[in-house]
């Protein structure tokens, strides 16, 4: 069977890059992108394109039988920071918009769903190096409680239904193409444009807050094999990690490319839920079940920031 995928959540900033490859690899017919407000020229040019509130059920099954839709990738929610702020509202997206489509994998309207969870469902008790897979949790977030919950439904409509459903833990996601909005690790991309831009930046993190991250190649690499691998015994939510660096850190690494580049440090609210998360993440088991790896090392990175944005200031 042909494989005919929706994306929800596609005018974001992974969402907008996983419809691009996605199209790459499927045929552009073969992928339709939706999301409650339209996308970039090239998300809404490149092939079909719906708007769809990720909380309206009966819309979602709408577009999924006019496409004849069998893999459904997830991919809108709020993130950490600004759910802080809005908690019932982050409550609601997160976790309404996963029933939403647990439930038409139930209903067997499509037979495989990526849902992505994050590094925010470990917390203050949770190790700080390496952190494994299955460990303490208790998450301090709004978004780290909405992300252990849906991981815990997941797994719930997997047993209970037969619901195929795969997921894995973001770190903090980069790119140039796109930007992440009301995150704790937006810093670590602002950061660049502010290094193009003004040669100066603040960071709302202090210089020593160490979280992991991962370029936006890897993780759409990550999230399209997951999608691709055969079959799974059981529902697991796969750490998977990359790279971990400091506000410091990234800095030093920019100034090589740009000397005259300053940071410096306001720390704000966003740095206690930085605090909350782990440093370094075990993702022993995705390199081991499916053979997931990743590319870019900070030195990469940091390169292909620089350059990618070069066109763009
Ligand atoms: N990048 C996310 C955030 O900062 C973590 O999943 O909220």
């Amino acid at each position: 069977m042909e494989t005919k995928i929706l994306i929800i959540g596609a005018s974001g900033q992974i969402g907008t890059e996983l419809t691009l490859k996605l199209r790459k690899i499927y045929g552009k017919k073969n992928v339709v992108a939706a999301d409650i407000r339209n996308g970039n020229y090239e998300v809404m040019e490149s092939g079909p394109f719906e708007i769809l509130d990720a909380l309206k059920k009966k819309e979602i099954i709408r577009v999924v039988k006019k496409h004849k839709i069998n893999h459904i990738y997830l991919m809108a929610a709020m993130l950490s920071a600004i759910a802080e702020k809005k908690p019932k509202k982050a409550w609601s997206l997160n976790m309404n918009s996963l029933f939403n489509v647990l439930e038409i994998g139930k209903a067997k309207l499509v037979d495989k769903i990526f849902w992505p969870s994050s590094i925010a469902v470990f917390g203050p008790d949770s190790p700080k190096k390496n952190a494994p897979q299955d460990t303490i949790m208790n998450p301090t977030t709004v978004y780290g409680i909405s992300k252990v919950a849906g991981e815990n439904w997941c797994n719930y409509y997997n047993v209970k239904y037969g619901v195929d459903v795969r997921t894995v833990r973001y770190p903090g996601i980069i790119s140039y193409k796109t930007n992440p909005g009301g995150g704790t690790t937006d810093y670590a991309v602002e950061i660049f444009h502010a290094a193009k831009k003004y040669k100066a930046y603040k960071s709302f993190l202090k210089e020593d807050a160490v979280l992991p991250m991962m370029y936006m190649e890897d993780a759409i690499d990550a999230t399209i094999n997951v999608m691709q691998h055969d079959k799974f015994e059981k529902y697991t939510p796969y750490n998977i990690a990359a790279i971990s660096f400091d506000p410091a850190e990234i800095a030093k690494e920019i100034k090589g490319f740009i000397p005259e580049f300053e940071i410096s440090y306001k720390p704000d609210n966003r740095q206690k839920i930085a605090e909350s998360w782990p440093q370094t993440i075990d993702d022993s088991q995705a390199r081991k079940d499916w053979n997931w790896k990743h590319n870019y090392e900070l030195k990469d990175l940091v390169k292909t920031m620089l350059e990618g944005l070069h066109f763009t200031y």
